[in-house]
Order: structure tokens, then sequence, then C-alpha cells
């Protein structure tokens, strides 16, 4: 991840992030980023990993894909949103590549507590971290937060405390579907930008313009988080063959549509993100 990370906020493009909701997202979100000659990062959100089969079978279903596409540009297995140290240190053991530790509803204090037990504990172990201040608003698998702006000093405190590799301060972005338009808040990234060197992420990225997309890249955002628009993407492809073909069974048949659609729109991030061709091939 540092290479990938580096390199993008030098650069000043994005890599992003794409949640995996089962092995197709997996399998799409690789062969898009080999097409596209584009490094990406693979997320998988903590609250439905179990669900997904735990984070040994995704650690090693990530390396085993990644094997038999021959998969040469930079790839990152990532923990989106880990809930507690200990989850953060089992994804670290199974070979997660970095994580993101989630204390931003805790008190600061305890928030950058735990967030160092974390880097230590991930450094060790050559894997990076993510931590967040603030809270980026709306749902994500089952878990609402309320929007809450990431207060300047806090984020300083966890940087420099913390002893993280990129930060995600929560500046009016928002998980799921926007209500009304996303309204970002540029002054309070560009004066922290002028305290903070590190990389910035931007959760809730799905609905978010182009225009402010590049905008939050100009700040220094590295990562790029998006769930929301691939899922939107692959329902609706699959709620339309099911409708228009009432007699299909066939699950690999009734798939199609929806992989394609997921194809596209990761395809269509890359471009959106800058990651296009940026790979550097040290995967
Ligand atoms: P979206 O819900 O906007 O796709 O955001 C995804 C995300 O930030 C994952 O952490």
């Amino acid at each position: 991840m540092y290479n990938i990370l580096d390199d993008a906020f030098e650069k000043r493009y994005a890599v992003p992030q794409f949640n995996m909701n089962g092995l197709i997202w997996l399998e799409s979100i690789l062969k898009t980023a080999e097409k596209c000659n584009a490094p990406v990062i693979v997320g998988t959100t903590d609250k439905i990993v179990d669900q997904l089969g735990g984070f040994e079978l995704l650690a090693r279903a990530f390396d085993i894909m990644k094997e038999d596409l021959e998969i040469t540009v930079p790839t990152v297995l990532h923990l989106d949103h880990g809930q507690t140290v200990e989850r953060c240190k089992k994804a670290v053991d199974a070979g997660y590549g970095s994580i993101m530790y989630d204390g931003s509803k805790l008190p600061i204090k305890e928030n950058v507590k735990n967030t160092r037990e974390v880097v230590e504990y991930a450094h060790q172990h050559g894997v990076t971290v993510e931590a967040e201040v603030g809270s980026v608003g709306g749902t994500e698998d089952g878990i609402y937060s309320d929007l809450k702006y990431a207060d300047q000093n806090e984020c300083i405190q966890l940087v420099k405390k913390g002893g993280i590799d990129s930060l995600a301060p929560a500046l009016g972005s928002v998980h799921g579907k926007y209500k009304g338009e996303p309204n970002l808040g540029f002054e309070e990234m560009a004066s922290l930008r002028q305290s903070i060197d590190t990389p910035f992420v931007l959760h809730g990225a799905s609905g978010i313009s182009d225009s402010d997309l590049q905008k939050a890249i100009s700040h220094g955002h590295a990562k790029i988080n998006y769930n929301t628009e691939l899922n939107i993407a692959w329902s609706d492809a699959l709620r339309k063959v099911l409708i228009e073909n009432q007699d299909l069974y066939a699950p690999m048949e009734i798939l199609k549509p929806s992989i394609q659609s997921l194809n596209e729109v990761i395809e269509e991030v890359i471009i959106r993100t800058g990651a296009y061709h940026k790979a550097l091939n040290n995967s």
C-alpha cells in the first residue's frame, strides 16, 4: 500500500477502493484493474467480513484469484471500518495488506490510543493503517451514522500521536445514496492540508460529482472509496434481467448482465479518479 498511496499522493490522482460483497465483485475488480493497467484497493467492510467467510478465507481468495487471473497491477486487500483493535489484528494475521481502524465514535483520546495499538502491530507486519475523525453520514452495511465534521485539532492528534499512514477526515460525505446534493467542506479540507502532510481518504464517494471529486483529489485525497455505486449498478441489472426473463433460472445466465454492469462502473471510476494506466507493476 505504501507505494500505491505515495505515488497517488505525490502525483495528485487517487487510487479507488472498491468494496466487495462476494467473489463476483472481487473477480470484476481484479480483471478490470488489469484491463485498465490501474492500481486498486479491494475493501471488505468489517461488518460483513464474517458473512463473506471470514478474514482467512477472504485473504486466501484474494491471493488465489490474483494468481489464477495472472494479475500484474498493484492491488491491496483492505479492511474497511475495522470495529475493534482485535479484529484489526486478526485481519493483519490473515494477510490483509491494509487496515482501517474506525474509532471515530470514541472520544479522541481513546481513538488515538487504540489506533496507535493497531499501528504498532500492523507496521511490524508491513501493513498500513488508516483512521477516521468525525463521522461520515448515512448507512453502510446496516450501520447508520449522523454526519459530523472532523475537528482539525483531533485530526492532527490522530496523525501525530497515532502514527497513521492515511487519514479519513469526515468533511460532509455520506455512505449510501445522498439525499440532495453532496456538500463537501472544501475550506476545511484546504485548511487541514496546510497542517497535515498525510494522504487523505474520501469515504462515501458514490454520488459525488466529477468536479467535487477533482477538488478533493487536488487537496490530497489519494484513496477514494466506492461501494454504493457498484451495488446500484449490480442490483439494477439483476432486477431487469429477472423481470424481463421470468423463466430464467440458471444462475450464471442471470448474473451475466450484473457482472457486465460491475465491470463498466469499475472502469468508469478508475478513469474518473485518474488511476487509469497508473500501475507501477510492483504488486
Ligand atoms: P459509498 O457508500 O458512497 O459507495 O461509500 C463507500 C465507502 O466509503 C466505504 O467505506
